[in-house]
Parts: C-alpha cells; structure tokens; sequence
C-alpha cells in the first residue's frame, strides 16, 4: 500500500460528480504531489485496491438514494485506508437544505458500513440538465475546492 497513492472512485449520471472528482484529483496532484487514479465506476476496470492508501468516493443521487455503483464499492473491504465520501445532490446545495441532505445520503448511507471509519464527508449541490438544458445547478466549485485541500492535508499526514 502506497501512501503517496490515492484513488477516486465515482459515478455519475448528469455530470456533476464526475467534475468534483476531477477537481479534487487536480488539487491533489498540484498541491499535495499525490499519486491520483480516477476512476469511474461505470466505465472503468477497478485496479487493484491494495495499492492505495488513500480512497475518494463520490456518487451522485436521485430518488433519494446515492447511485447504486458506488453503494455497491463501499461493500470492499476498505480497512486500513482512509476514506474519504461526498455526494452530489441538488437538495445539499438548496439554502436550508444541506444538512437534511447531508444525513440523508451521506451520514444514513455510511451508517450501512460501520467497518468504514471516514476520515472526511461532504455533500455538494448537483446540477439537472433536461434535454441537454442546465435548468438547475447548484453546485459550489469553491466548496469542492476546499474539501480537497482539506483531504490534501489528511492523506498527506
Ligand atoms: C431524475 C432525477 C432525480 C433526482 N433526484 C434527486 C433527489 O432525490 N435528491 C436530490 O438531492 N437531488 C436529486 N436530483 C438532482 C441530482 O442530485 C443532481 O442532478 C446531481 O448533480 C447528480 O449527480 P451527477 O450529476 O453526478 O449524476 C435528481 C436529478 C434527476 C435528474
């Protein structure tokens, strides 16, 4: 196991996730000189975990539930690495929303895994796009920015 080593591992459907991650993969890069792989959980072969140290997974939701891709990555067997989660919801970027959300899918959703201790969580806002038309975007670049630094400073303890 590698602790210059880092993984994202994400699923998205619209979009927005997939940017956060590629967001926090260039602040680990730059600024922390963190080995990172990307990979999304629809797509992408998964490597082979033992090699990383450090772990970001991040899913979108809807219908009240973090997509099932990344529900189904946190059943591996995590133990020894530090784990970072976040999710992408339209509901976590709505003013007077964010904390509802944030137990929801990010707090409730980590409870079906008690062996997964996170060393950092977080809820984003989400973007909907309808027939290729942003009619709803929330997000927070800044916010994801921050997160990233924040982790930076963790896996690189
Ligand atoms: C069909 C549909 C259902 C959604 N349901 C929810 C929901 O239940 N709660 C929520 O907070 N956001 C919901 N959203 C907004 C998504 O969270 C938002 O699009 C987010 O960006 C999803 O992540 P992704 O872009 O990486 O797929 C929904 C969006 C769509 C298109």
């Amino acid at each position: 196991m590698d602790g210059n080593k880092a993984l994202i591992a994400y699923e998205t459907k619209g979009g927005a996730t997939e940017e956060a991650a590629q967001k926090i993969a260039e602040i680990l890069r730059s600024k922390y000189q963190l080995e990172v792989d990307l990979v999304d959980l629809k797509e992408q072969k998964m490597p082979d975990l033992s090699q990383y140290r450090n772990l970001v997974i991040g899913g979108g939701v809807r219908a009240g539930r973090v997509y099932d891709k990344v529900l189904k990555f946190l059943e591996n067997d995590l133990s020894g690495k530090r784990v970072a989660f976040f999710v992408s919801s339209a509901q976590a970027g709505t003013p007077g929303s964010y904390e509802k959300a944030k137990i929801k899918f990010v707090e409730n959703t980590l409870a079906k895994y008690p062996k997964i201790n996170p060393v950092a969580t977080e809820a984003f806002g989400g973007r909907i796009k309808i027939l290729g038309k942003t009619v709803t975007d929330n997000r927070d670049m800044v916010k994801v920015e921050a997160w990233a630094e924040e982790l930076g400073k963790k896996f690189t303890q």
